[in-house]
């Protein structure tokens, strides 16, 4: 049996601007996806989900499930990568609520590719199980963002333009807040879509500040400096594009109130999760408050490693 574990992601600063060619800051954290799998001597791929409930049993030459479209394509795509086909048993785990904006997608996929390629005995080179995961996102998703599978392979905090990711050596501790309420990532791009076409010259000037304030931020993590104005500059600015609602406010306030001073959502928005900072603080208190209104709230950190492996092939846990 070989575990493998692929950190989930927040994007700090730049969401939505980032589409526009203006650049974000994400990074990766300490909650994972985690992946056990082994090989089976027969021709069947059994899929075991633990958070979705589901146990799948497919054959090697059928292999994709709309049930569970991200692993089922990581293992075909891995397949044609090494030209072979074999049997497996697959059981994952993902460490955070799904569709909440922390990239539980591109984590499936990262950790299903490197687990797969390390039971066949390849030693995979992070940029091929990003560039394989990246592809397994398009064939999903039809269109993605080359973030979440990159930040989840290689970990760390990057400044992301393009498709050019810059490491920042630091580390921040946040804490995290799911609001609970589901979102569509595509619905939500298309909306803010639609106010730049009808706005172009104002959403613009948004998107420029943005900008401004993501360079900013850049400057003061590497210096290990205060980054909580810059939040909630940033969170007020998503606000504006009409990515927030009465839910997040609220919980942003008690996030606030609680001793964070710098709140922001995450991500897509319209709900997911939200992010609380305040430098160099323990968050123990703040945990303790959020716990009564929130069924997922954690303290994370910076997780420097991208995927890796806990156990090796053959290993007997
Ligand atoms: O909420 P998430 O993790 O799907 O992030 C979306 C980030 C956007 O900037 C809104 C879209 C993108 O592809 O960058």
């Amino acid at each position: 049996m070989l575990e493998v574990r692929a950190p989930l992601k927040v994007i700090l600063f730049g969401e939505h601007a980032v589409v526009y060619n203006r650049p974000c800051i994400a990074m990766a954290i300490n909650k994972y996806v985690r992946v056990k799998v082994k090989k089976r001597n027969d021709s069947s791929i059994i899929i075991r989900s633990k958070n979705f409930g589901i146990e799948l049993r497919k054959d090697i030459d059928n292999i994709y499930d709309n049930s569970l479209p991200y692993v089922t394509t990581a293992i075909e795509e891995v397949f044609k990568y090494l030209d072979t086909r074999f049997g497996i048993e697959i059981e994952i785990e993902t460490e955070a609520p799904i569709s909440s904006g922390l990239g539980s997608s591109a984590a499936v996929s990262v950790s299903t590719i490197y687990s797969i390629l390390k039971i066949y005995g390849y030693e995979p080179k992070k940029r091929e199980v990003s560039n394989l995961a990246y592809n397994v996102e398009l064939k999903v998703q039809g269109k993605a963002s080359r973030t979440d599978t990159y930040i989840s392979t290689h970990g760390g905090i990057h400044f992301i333009r393009g498709n050019n990711f810059e490491r920042i050596n630091s580390k921040i501790s946040l804490v995290i807040l799911d609001s609970g309420v589901k979102r569509s990532t595509r619905l939500l791009v298309n909306m803010v879509k639609r106010m730049y076409e009808k706005d172009k010259k104002i959403v613009d000037k948004i998107f420029d500040t943005i900008s401004e304030i993501t360079f900013e931020a850049r400057n003061r993590i590497e210096r290990n400096e205060d980054i909580s104005d810059l939040m909630n500059m940033n969170h007020g600015l998503l606000y504006s594009l009409g990515l927030s609602n009465k839910i997040l406010e609220r919980y942003r306030f008690e996030m606030l109130k609680s001793g964070c001073y710098g709140v922001k959502m995450t991500g897509a928005g319209g709900g997911g999760c939200l992010i609380g900072y305040r430098r160099d603080y323990n968050y123990e208190s703040v945990l303790k408050s959020l716990r009564k209104i929130s069924k997922f709230v954690a303290i994370v950190s910076t997780e420097n490693h991208g995927v890796v492996a806990l156990s090796e092939p053959g290993s007997s846990s």
